[in-house]
């Protein structure tokens, strides 16, 4: 569990680029993700965001486990005309492990 939130982190670097969490996380050229494990997609206030996410936020969609992998798997195919430029984990394992790193940061 720590070995993986660690691991997590480690892959966080990846998205660091457009993505913070943590006290005071400001969006950025990405939304914050604080709270993101439960999240409703799309829902952050101020942060400008793709017609696919304005959707999946009228749909009230949630981001659980399964859906976070689904998405950082492949995010143009999860999320068709998305706006984050991503190609993609390949490994289950590092979605899984940075899952686990985002989980550990709360609203
Ligand atoms: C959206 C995670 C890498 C830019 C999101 C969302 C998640 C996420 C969960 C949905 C947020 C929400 O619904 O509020 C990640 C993770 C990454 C990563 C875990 C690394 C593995 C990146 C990178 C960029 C980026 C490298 C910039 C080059 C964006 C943008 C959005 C977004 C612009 C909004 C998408 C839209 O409106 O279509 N990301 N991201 N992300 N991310 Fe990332």
């Amino acid at each position: 569990e720590a070995q993986l939130i660690d691991d997590g982190k480690k892959v966080f670097k990846k998205c660091r680029a457009c993505h913070e969490v943590g006290e005071g996380a400001k969006n950025g050229s990405g939304p914050h993700l604080n709270g993101i494990v439960g999240r409703t997609m799309g829902s952050v206030d101020g942060f400008k965001y793709s017609k696919v996410f304005a959707a999946a936020l009228d749909d009230g969609l949630v981001w659980d486990d399964e859906a976070l992998a689904s998405f950082l798997e492949k995010p143009k195919s999860y999320m068709k005309g998305t706006k984050m430029a991503f190609s993609g984990l390949k490994k289950a394992s590092d979605q899984q492990a940075v899952i686990e790193y985002l989980r550990t940061f709360g609203e």
